[in-house]
């Protein structure tokens, strides 16, 4: 559940840790973007900010709705909103990129991704937009996308390496 009175109460909001199991759930369309939508995507990205990142899905905070706030240059100066957003692989030749997430602490591993890819999706306002994108905008837009389908970075990874992150992390919060 999400109102505008929690937002006034809470901007920066607590983010989901793998393997938190809420991590999983698959998020469904925004139909539309009204004021309860712009209040959780100013939290988001205080949220964001706060924490250093420079992409969250709205799904790390625990809200299934599929939003994605992002800002590659991580000080504010860049702020993206994709909604409902939607990718179409332009150039299927592998990239990697060492990536890391606001979910997953103090991990960073090198994943390969499609290098190119066109993005669908409705602005802060609302309104549709499309725009083509490689490097790190590719990769980032991915990996978001990723998580409001339930998945996770560490999923491209071995089960010997997904254990070994589970066992750093678990030994991080004790
Ligand atoms: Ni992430």
């Amino acid at each position: 559940m999400y109102t505008g009175k929690i937002a006034l109460i809470m901007a920066i909001m607590q983010i989901l840790k793998y393997p938190d199991p809420r991590l999983r759930l698959k998020a469904s369309p925004v139909d539309l973007v009204d004021n309860d939508i712009k209040d959780l995507v100013n939290d988001m990205f205080e949220t964001m900010w706060h924490a250093n990142g420079i992409g969250l899905a709205a799904t790390q905070v625990d809200i299934h709705k599929r939003i994605v706030v992002m800002d590659l240059n991580g000080d504010g100066s860049a702020p993206r909103v994709f909604i409902n957003p939607e990718i179409e692989v332009l150039d299927p030749t592998f990239a990697s990129y060492e990536e890391g997430c606001l979910s997953i602490p103090d991990v960073t591993e090198s994943i390969e991704r499609p290098s190119k890819v066109t993005i669908k999706a409705l602005d802060q306002d609302g309104k549709s937009f499309q725009e083509d994108a490689t490097d790190l905008l590719a990769v980032c837009i991915q990996h978001e996308i990723d998580h409001l389908e339930g998945k996770l970075f560490v999923d491209y990874l071995s089960s010997m390496k997904r254990q070994r992150i589970r066992k750093k992390l678990k030994k991080n919060r004790e």
